[in-house]
């Protein structure tokens, strides 16, 4: 691991002072309207965070009030101590049970472009969608799944998937969603690690026209977890799948019996929620979990002030399910606000590069939120696509994932955004839970490539190992210096890891990995991971696990994975191989190898590279010298320190390799 033990470490090279107002037009509906205002609220978050969470809180449903707001014994926060809730409650019931009942609630847009089953019906009110979720709570139940029962979630982006979530927080059982990318491997991974017993998939789900056999997977992983005793699987993409008699169950036939009424479930404030597994520097995912009310009041806030939320918006978050985008800002933060959201089941090129924005004309999406590096890829396939649409309706365009670079930036800004949509580049993480540094729209000028300002109640600092903060532009390590209402609480099953990874880097600080610097200003660029996490396509990967992949191929010896700079994607991956002794390097091995990753973790993780090399640069200790092999993989000068290197040859080889 590449620790960043002195500021200098992170040097930043990025400067960009183009500024951007809000636009006038957008300030005068604006939630929030000047600098001022905000500067006042985030002073009150900082003295005084419990009246300040207290009052905000008042904004959600309970169904016992709290007592207390925050208890923190670092590193363990509670928060809204002693009050009982329900998220679908919240999410749901108080609108369906009020004047939004007939409101749309989900916008569902199948990547066929059909609509052939009537639970998949285009528009899902607040109302139906309060049935639906019901009658699949009930559904749960009667194959025994109890409050902090986990479940695991493995379906193509459509409706009954969000009726999957939200039922298991009916009933209180705790979500673990597994992307629709990932292999059996993944899945089994993450059932053994939470304990699930029951898997909710679908037969397949739409990418790129194919049908991807969801189903199979699961089967596949299922031969390794005895304990699973259910299965419910949801008809989509209707190729014959096995089903095995007694664990297996149709959704369309069990659901008949099930009433459309399931009392809530009254929740404790700390009761976890949801779990999602995320990438570590260590290899192992990492299954960070949130709890109910904290989680829910983040989402709230957030959407409502960074995506400025107002009753007219047809909101659009492009994030799968799959990953925490996909969970706070798709479907909680967005429902939490009564909005109408929409869900796409697919791919942004399919069946042409215009798909996105044909949905933003045909629903008159107001606020789109999407990630760097489907900008650069909408950059790539070329600004006539865009065009060919009027977009005339959107007033709001967010990013997330990663940093934007500033030509993408300007692209958005211009192409997507007509020059009037005010750009919200929001920077958080899975554990984070809810957005943490990004502007607020009709308050915060912003410049392409920064985050700016952290959200009400955000303590960040950039600091050095020490803790102490860093002087202006230069960069530091990335902390926060107080419990939030919607950060993580804890890895599941791994309590010591919890403390280790976050809460032991920087003193009294959640440490969250990224570097950092601040400008004049105090806005906030973050410069990446610090460590050998990479973010290759908006996928946070641990280099550590395509590795242990690769090294699971019966040829391979040894691999070390780094990232090169990728246009595309953000990052792309390069991977250093030695081959087991008599093996032989081909460009077929070079297939076979990244298919193996594709199988082992999923098409996202692929090596954009293999290279073979007869030895790996390490240091004296045996640890595989990655900086170095950055460097290599960037074709860039080797500098700093080699006197670590056992030996030298290995590099000239390698370098050798390349031309
Ligand atoms: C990176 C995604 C720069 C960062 C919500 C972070 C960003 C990691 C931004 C978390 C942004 C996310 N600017 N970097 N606006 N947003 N990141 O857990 O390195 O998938 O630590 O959560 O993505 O990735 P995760």
């Amino acid at each position: 691991m590449q620790t960043a033990s002195s500021s200098s470490d992170i040097t930043s090279s990025l400067r960009e002072s183009r500024n951007f107002k809000p636009p006038a037009e957008f300030v005068k509906r604006a939630h929030l309207k000047s600098m001022a205002q905000y500067r006042k609220l985030y002073a009150e978050s900082i003295r005084n965070p419990d009246k300040f969470w207290g009052k905000a809180a008042a904004e959600l449903e309970w169904m016992k009030p709290w007592t207390k707001v925050c208890d923190w014994k670092e590193p363990h926060a509670k928060w809204f101590v002693g009050g009982k809730t329900n998220m679908s409650v919240n999410c749901i019931d108080r609108h369906a049970h009020g004047w939004r009942r007939n409101k749309v609630a989900l916008i569902w847009e199948g990547e066929p472009g059909d609509e052939p089953h009537i639970s998949r019906a285009r528009n899902i009110p607040y109302a139906s969608l309060l049935r639906q979720t019901c009658q699949f709570a009930n559904v749960l139940k009667q194959f025994g799944v109890k409050k902090g029962d986990r479940v695991i979630i493995y379906m193509p982006m459509i409706p009954e998937a969000v009726f999957a979530m939200l039922a298991c927080t009916r009933i209180g059982a705790v979500h673990s969603i597994v992307f629709g990318g990932f292999s059996s491997e993944a899945i089994k991974d993450r059932i053994l690690d939470c304990g699930a017993e029951v898997v909710i998939t679908a037969d397949g789900g739409y990418r790129r026209g194919a049908v991807i056999e969801l189903k199979k997977n699961v089967d596949a992983a299922l031969a390794h977890c005895p304990g699973v005793r259910h299965v419910l699987v949801v008809k989509r993409t209707e190729q014959p799948v096995h089903m095995v008699p007694g664990r297996d169950h149709w959704w369309h036939e069990v659901q008949q019996n099930a009433s459309y009424e399931c009392p809530p479930e009254p929740m404790n404030s700390e009761d976890p929620l949801f779990i999602l597994y995320t990438s570590g520097s260590t290899g192992k995912p990492k299954g960070i979990y949130h709890t109910t009310a904290g989680f829910m009041l983040g989402c709230q806030m957030t959407t409502k002030y960074v995506f400025d939320a107002k009753e007219d918006d047809v909101y659009w978050c492009t994030a799968d399910i799959g990953w925490v985008t996909g969970h706070s800002y798709s479907i909680y933060g967005a429902l939490l606000n009564g909005l109408t959201t929409v869900l796409y089941e697919g791919a942004p090129n399919h069946p042409a590069p215009d798909r996105f924005w044909q949905i933003i004309d045909k629903f008159g999406v107001t606020i789109f939120y999407t990630a760097p590096t489907a900008i650069r890829a909408f950059i790539k396939w070329g600004e006539q696509h865009v065009l060919k649409h009027s977009l005339k309706t959107l007033r709001l365009l967010g990013s997330v994932g990663e940093p934007i670079n500033p030509e993408a930036w300007i692209w958005y800004h211009k192409v997507v955004g007509k020059g009037r949509c005010p750009i919200v580049d929001t920077w958080w993480q899975t554990e984070t839970g809810t957005i943490m540094i990004s502007p607020l729209p009709g308050v915060t000028p912003t410049r392409p490539g920064t985050a700016t300002l952290p959200f009400f109640g955000v303590d960040a600092a950039v600091v050095n190992k020490e803790g102490k903060e860093q002087p202006r532009n230069v960069g530091g390590l990335l902390v926060i210096r107080k419990p939030w209402p919607s950060m993580l609480r804890g890895i599941w099953g791994d309590p010591d890891r919890y403390r280790k990874q976050y809460w032991s880097e920087v003193k009294g600080c959640y440490f969250t990995g990224d570097g950092a610097r601040r400008d004049k200003d105090g806005y906030f660029w973050i410069m990446g991971r610090i460590d050998d996490v990479v973010n290759v396509a908006g996928h946070r990967l641990g280099t550590m696990e395509v590795e242990s992949a690769l090294v699971g191929h019966k040829m391979v010896a040894e691999a070390a994975v780094v990232a090169r700079p990728d246009d595309l994607k953000g990052q792309a991956l390069v991977a250093f191989v030695t081959l087991k002794g008599g093996q032989v390097p081909s460009n077929d091995l070079k297939d076979q190898l990244r298919a193996h990753v594709g199988k082992e973790i999923g098409a996202h993780a692929k090596p954009d590279d293999v290279r073979f090399t007869d030895a790996l640069p390490k240091t004296r200790s045996g640890k595989i010298m990655r900086r170095l092999l950055r460097e290599v993989a960037t074709g860039g000068e080797i500098r700093g320190d080699m006197t670590t290197l056992e030996d030298f040859s290995t590099l000239a080889r390698l370098r050798h390799d390349e031309e």
